[in-house]
């Protein structure tokens, strides 16, 4: 098998992740805070060594301001829920994923105004857009760092720098980049960055954070038990406590640790350089190719690593089985819970085929894809 999903979820995990899980749940199943002695320790070294994991990954200095959920679509929730007001204005994009515009599409019935900048073809906007679509109610910018969809990666620093700017706070959703883009929080980074452990990171599913500059304001989204301030029915105002309730996800935080050590190791510049020059080999394979229209930029150096394309009039399901079937090539196709992002690429009328790389693909999974969109091309007429 050939799988070409990783930006639904990466396969394989890092070596060592399902280890880890399961020595977590032989062997250190307590709760952090909550269980005495071996039995408590253990999972809050745990959860400890993680969350300094994530935080040396990002560059920033105080690991508690990084709170551990159970994924991008929780933290994106979290960050937009806990932040946004009636009558406030946010400035986001027309590639966001449906864990931004679900959210947005529920918070505008409550009197948020959202402005969308426009990207046609699924292309990254100009960051000047950004600084246009501001108002003096404009609460906070929401991007993607990369769209799930066309791939387009969006420049992180001129948006920050609008953002810092203009002084609003500006959420960025880098599920397609943690592990594979390298980014930093330090020096005027984004205010509020969600990632997602089970993509770029290598780890589990049901894992993955979101960074809180200490500066703002942020209500939980939920509250209950934390294993601090037991005594007191308030939800306690320290970091990580305040937006962490409920026994955690040990053993996934404990994957998801060993994921992130490993993209650590090997180098998240080196992760980018490896899929750039695969997502380059497949562009190069494809772009000539009569009857296959691929989307997004057109520059490998210009997206993450995956390639949106469909086939002549085939249907994109057609041709995601036929890959499956007669070549053992696993993809994804359809709409990738982005209506929005289809939208501005010109495909929500049909969907797309999506192939998609990890720092684990080879050269030759990349080379016998293209010969086999190649060849469902050539019969497709
Ligand atoms: C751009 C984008 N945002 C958010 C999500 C949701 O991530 P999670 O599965 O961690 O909730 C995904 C995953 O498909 C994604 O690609």
């Amino acid at each position: 098998m050939i799988y070409l999903d990783n930006a639904a979820t990466a396969y394989p995990k890092a070596p060592g992740v399902a280890q880890a899980m399961a020595d977590c749940i032989e062997h250190a199943a307590g709760g952090p805070g909550r269980s005495f002695g071996a039995f408590g320790e253990g999972p809050a070294r745990i959860v400890f060594e993680t969350r300094q994991a994530l935080a040396d990954l990002f560059g920033w200095p105080d690991p508690t301001d990084i709170v551990l959920t159970s994924g991008a679509t929780y933290s994106l929730n979290l960050a937009l829920q806990g932040l946004l007001r009636p009558g406030d204005h946010v400035v986001t994009t027309g590639l966001e994923h449906n864990a931004v515009s679900r959210p947005l599409t529920h918070l505008r019935a409550q009197g948020i105004q959202i402005t969308r900048v426009a990207c046609p073809g699924g292309l990254s906007p100009e960051p000047g857009a950004f600084r246009e679509a501001l108002r003096s109610t404009t609460r906070l910018i929401a991007v993607v760092h990369a769209s799930n969809v066309s791939g387009a990666l969006l420049p992180l620093t001129e948006i920050s720098a609008i953002a810092r700017e203009a002084d609003v706070p500006l959420l960025v959703d880098a599920s397609q980049t943690a592990g594979g883009v390298p980014i930093s929080l330090a020096d005027g980074g984004p205010h509020l960055l969600a990632f997602t452990g089970h993509k770029g990171l290598l780890g589990p599913p049901g894992t993955g954070g979101l960074f809180i500059d200490p500066s703002l304001d942020v209500q939980p989204l939920c509250r209950g038990g934390t294993g601090s301030r037991s005594f007191s029915d308030e939800q306690p105002t320290d970091r990580p406590d305040r937006f962490e309730s409920g026994t955690p996800n040990v053993p996934g935080i404990a994957g998801l640790g060993v994921g992130v050590r490993f993209v650590a190791q090997r180098g998240v510049t080196d992760i980018r350089a490896h899929e750039t020059r695969l997502i380059d080999r497949l562009l190069s394979e494809l772009g000539a190719v009569p009857n296959v229209s691929i989307y997004g930029p057109r520059a490998a150096e210009e997206r993450v690593g995956l390639v949106s394309l469909n086939v002549g009039d085939v249907d994109p399901a057609e041709v995601g089985l036929r890959l499956e079937r007669e070549y053992g090539i696993i993809t994804r196709c359809g709409f990738h819970c982005a209506p929005w992002a289809h939208e501005s690429q010109g495909t929500l009328d049909r969907g797309a085929v999506r192939l998609s790389v990890s720092p684990l693909t080879t050269e030759e999974e990349i080379e016998q894809a293209a010969r086999a969109i190649r060849e469902i091309a050539a019969h497709a007429g």
